[in-house]
């Protein structure tokens, strides 16, 4: 397994200590050298990634979130996705409004999880044509204009691609990480090999990968590997990437996120669970490491 955060790839900053001045270090990904930047009351800040559509970012990232809010952190999940909001779906929160206090938004709650969502703003159904600068100013409001509070973790579900969203928001906030989830099948590799290569130029440690939709289960026990076996795991393992653990498909957690019910809400011990559990677990525990080998 690969260190998760190597510091010859932070070739902008020379920094060694705590105590310095955070403008010399506006170009360096590292945590600690991002005093100037916005969050300051959140301890950590994970995104939610994979070049491909379609793989579960989504789902993983709802499902992460109750996690970690049973855990009793304190939790945030930003809908990255300005394209194809899918949190306020998947929260069954279609049609609800944050409030405005002094000018800033109050996010919705649900299920011990504080939202943002692009879907809370506009209706869902309209589609977002905006052009890069308004996506860039719409992500840094839902940043800086929205009174997170105190979180120990912010998660943002990022949409496909490596595009300006992604840039934006490497550039706007101090991320402690990103887990990248892709489906085993070869035709996602590519993808989340550009993702993989995009956080590493622009200095966000990878805190590991996991692969969803796995395989599927048969009635008599044994597993179909629809998606190709092993591939996230393989490509893990030669891009020096953490593996987190594999999520199968479930039929339940397709629907839960349909009728916003999360899946770890309505199935909580089922194998399944288990195993995202597992991989929430394991996130938590990158990011100890990664805050351990920043100090
Ligand atoms: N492990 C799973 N088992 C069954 N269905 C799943 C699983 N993971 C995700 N799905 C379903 O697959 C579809 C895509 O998932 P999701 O929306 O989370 O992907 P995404 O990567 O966020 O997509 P996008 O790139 O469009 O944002 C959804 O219908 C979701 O319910
Ligand atoms: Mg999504």
């Amino acid at each position: 397994m690969s260190t998760v955060h190597d510091e010859s790839t932070h070739s902008s900053c020379s920094h060694q200590g705590n105590n310095h001045s955070s403008s010399s270090h506006s170009s360096c990904g590292h945590q600690h050298c991002n005093n100037n930047r916005p969050l300051q009351q959140v301890k950590n800040i994970i995104a939610i990634a994979s070049g491909k559509g379609g793989v579960g970012k989504s789902t993983f990232a709802v499902n992460l979130a109750i996690s970690l809010a049973q855990t009793g952190a304190k939790v945030g999940l930003i809908d990255a996705d300005l394209y194809g909001p899918s949190i306020p779906t998947m929260f069954g929160l279609v049609d609800a409004k944050p409030d405005v206090v002094e000018k800033n938004l109050v996010p919705l709650e649900k299920y011990g999880v504080k939202l943002m969502s692009i879907g809370f703003l506009i209706d869902i159904d309209t589609a977002v044509i905006w052009r890069g600068p308004m996506v860039s100013s719409a992500i840094k409001q839902f940043i800086s204009d929205v009174e997170w509070g105190d979180l120990d973790y912010l998660i943002f579900d990022l949409p496909p691609g490596t595009g300006d969203i992604q840039i934006t928001i490497a550039h706007t906030v101090s991320l402690t990480g990103a887990v990248i989830v892709t489906t085993p099948q070869d035709v996602a590799m590519a993808d989340v090999s550009k993702a993989v290569s995009m956080f590493r130029k622009v200095n966000v440690p990878i805190l590991g990968l996991v692969e969803n939709m796995s395989y599927y289960e048969l009635p008599d026990g044994t597993k179909d590997y629809i998606f190709g076996r092993h591939g996230g795991e393989i490509f893990a393992k030669t891009n020096g990437v953490p593996f987190l653990g594999s999520v199968p498909i479930d039929r339940a957690i397709r629907e839960g996120g349909d009728n916003g019910e999360p899946y770890m809400l309505s199935h909580p011990e089922s194998a399944t669970s288990k195993a995202i559990r597992q991989s929430a677990t394991e996130v938590v525990r990158m990011v100890s490491m990664m805050r351990a080998a920043q100090q």
